[in-house]
Order: C-alpha cells, then structure tokens, then sequence
C-alpha cells in the first residue's frame, strides 16, 4: 500500500510556476485548498507524451491526431462500457467552452435553461453570453444525502425551458447520481422535451467505485437524441491547464446544432492537449485507481478530523472529487473564508456556488498537507 501511495506523497513546490491556486497565497503562510487542480506530478506516460511532442519542435495549428479519437472509443468501453463511434466526439478547449456552447443551442435568447444547486459557478454564469434565463432548483436531501428535488424541479419549470444542466459527479456535493436517480431525470427530460448537457468531468475520480459507480449520460437511451456528454482528461490526470475536452453527442443533427455555436470567441486547441489525452486515456488506468485509493484516504482522514474535532461543521459524504463540501453555518462566520484565509488556510467560497456560509476544501494533494489544512481550519474555529 505504501508503494502504492509514495508517488502522491512527494510534496511538489509550485511556486513560481504560473499556478493560479499557489499564486494567491504567495509570499505569505496561507495553505491553497480552493481552487479545483491537485499539487500531484501527472502520470509519467503523460509527461514522456509531451516531451516527445515538444522535441519535435513545430507546433502548428492542431486537430486530433491518429489515436486520439481511439484512444476515447477504448477508455468508454473499458472503463464505463459503452461504445461510441468516433465520429460522435467534438473537440473543444474547454469544458465551460462546452456548457456555454450547449446554452447557445439551446432554443432562442430568452429560453431558461434549468440547473441544481449548489453548483460549480459557470453553471450559473453561462446562461449570460447566450442571453438565456437561470431557473437554479436547490438540490434535495433525503436522510442527509442531496438528491434532486423532481416536485420543485416541476414546479419551476416553464414553458420557455429547454435545456437542463447537469454536473455528474457532482461539484461540490461530490454525489454520484444512481442510474435510477438519472432514468427518473432523464423521464423528465423527455416528457418536457428538454436538452440535457452532463459534465461529467468528474467522472474518473470516484472514491467507492463498487458502491458508487458512474453513469455516464451515453448510457441512457432515451436521452440519445438530447443529449450532449462532457468529458475530459483534465481533472483526472491533473492536466486542466492544458484545455481540452470533448463532447459526445450521438445524434447528428444536435451535434451539426452544437458545432455551429462555435464561434469567434472558442480558441483552437493546443498540440500538447491531444498528447496528454491519448497518453491518459491509453497508458494510465493503473495510476488513476491508485489516485483514487489515496484520494478516498484523504477524504477519510477529513471526516475523521471533523467528527473529532469539529462536529458542527458538517461535511456530505463524498463519493467522487477531490473537494470536500462544508456546511460552516453553525460557526455564525460572516466572511468565512476571510476568517479561514487569516488563520492560513485558501478555500473556496460557497456563496459563489450559490450557497452562502459554506466552503470548499480541496484534498487532492499529500496526505501531510492534507492534515496540516484540517489543523488550521481547527485552530480557526
Ligand atoms: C464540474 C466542472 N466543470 C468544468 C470545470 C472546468 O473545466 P475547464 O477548465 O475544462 O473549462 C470544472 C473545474 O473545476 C468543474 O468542476
């Protein structure tokens, strides 16, 4: 087990490197636990991929190159048993390219698109550009665990709603929606006529793959002409700031719809980002398992702390991230994350996710640093 471990256990100074969750707290001692990459090396098939694109030295404009698209067709059918044909996948540079895209399609300026929150911010941004209205449900709970409220979800809907919204795995609840949770979404879907996007950038990163296991959006029949899947390699692999994603939409008149909102505002993407994805979809599966063996550790180690030693912070059970959802009310904090950053600690702000007085904690990092944050969020309180 340790073996297994001591590559994630290797602390990775990235100071200095352009990093945007490092850079917030440079120069002074605040640990960055917010925004969503991990401080872990990518796997070394990753890493000897771009090498071998950069000595080539050329780095034109760039599409996928052989292997790429096959590399995905494989991944799908051996880790989430579906099959696609490549013809099916849409390149973009991004993920909330991709949601943004899925709002401008979805019907005419004026139309709602429905989300559930708390969520991840761009789904409450993206409507915006595209000159749609938000229809934001909270999610549910049923004996503590956030499921989708179907009776509010009917009651706010309207006649002008097109598209649905979806984050699976969710961020920040870190829920992996059932297939019987996802059929019930997917009646609703149909009986309203409505799209559905599913980012499911997520979706590698699953802490009980046995007792929680992904269902991908493709598997789901009835939504085969409405609906457009997100992947990508980003979250899983540790390359985000590479940029690449892909949507899978298998009817071809809703993917010729979704390529055309393509617009003067999407980036071409870079050469490197097809490396790393082929390079993780094709040589890592043995690194991500044992990524997430560690990463569940983590989010072990956090709950124990909490129950110990701050029982009124309330944290959901994570099934799948790296990111830790805390329900801070009980400490009455006006700004809690100004009161946690001034006692060291750099976490998300909840109320930027729709849900004031919670935070984010970020775990996908050594388990060392992962218990020095829990004793500052402790010494905080
Ligand atoms: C649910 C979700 N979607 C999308 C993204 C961002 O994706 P990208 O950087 O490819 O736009 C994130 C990043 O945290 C995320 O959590």
């Amino acid at each position: 087990m340790s073996d297994e471990f001591s590559a994630f256990d290797i602390p990775v100074d990235r100071a200095g490197t352009g990093s945007v969750k490092w850079a917030r707290c440079a120069g002074r001692d605040v640990l960055p636990m917010w925004v969503a990459d991990m401080d872990f090396r990518s796997p070394e098939p990753i890493i000897a991929a771009l090498h071998r694109r950069v000595e080539h030295g050329v780095f034109g404009y760039s599409m996928a190159h052989a292997g790429v698209a096959g590399a995905v067709c494989g991944y799908l059918r051996r880790v989430h048993g579906v099959e696609i044909e490549p013809s099916w996948i849409v390149w973009l540079p991004g993920m909330v390219v991709g949601l943004a895209q899925s709002a401008c399609l979805a019907g005419e300026p004026g139309d709602a698109i429905m989300t559930f929150t708390p969520v991840y911010p761009p789904f409450l941004k993206v409507h915006r550009d595209a000159g749609r209205e938000l229809i934001a449900v909270p999610l549910g709970a049923e004996g503590g665990r956030h499921t989708f409220d179907f009776e509010a979800m009917e009651q706010a809907l309207t006649p002008r709603t097109r598209l649905v919204m979806l984050c699976s795995p969710h961020n920040p609840v870190g829920r992996v929606w059932t297939r019987a949770e996802l059929e019930k979404l997917a009646d609703f879907c149909v009986r309203h006529d409505l799209l559905l996007v599913s980012d499911e950038i997520h979706c590698d990163l699953l802490l009980e793959p046995q007792a929680a296991p992904h269902t991908t959006a493709l598997k789901l029949d009835s939504l085969r002409s409405r609906a457009i899947t997100l992947m990508a390699a980003s979250k899983t692999y540790n390359v985000p700031g590479l940029g690449l994603c892909f949507a899978i939409i298998p009817d071809e008149q809703l993917r010729r719809r979704f390529v055309l909102t393509k617009n003067t505002f999407v980036a071409e993407i870079s050469p490197l980002s097809f490396h790393a994805t082929r390079a993780a979809f094709d040589e890592c599966d043995d690194w991500r398992r044992s990524l997430c063996r560690y990463l569940r550790r983590n989010r072990d180690t956090i709950a124990a702390i909490l129950a110990a030693r701050a029982p009124q912070v309330k944290m959901p059970h994570i099934e799948a991230t790296y990111l830790a959802w805390l329900d801070v009310r009980a400490l009455g904090l006006e700004q809690p994350v100004a009161h946690f950053e001034a006692h060291g600690l750099a976490l998300s702000n909840g109320a930027d996710f729709g849900a004031p007085g919670f935070v984010r904690l970020n775990f996908g990092c050594p388990l060392a640093r992962v218990e020095e944050g829990l004793a500052r969020f402790v010494r905080a309180l």
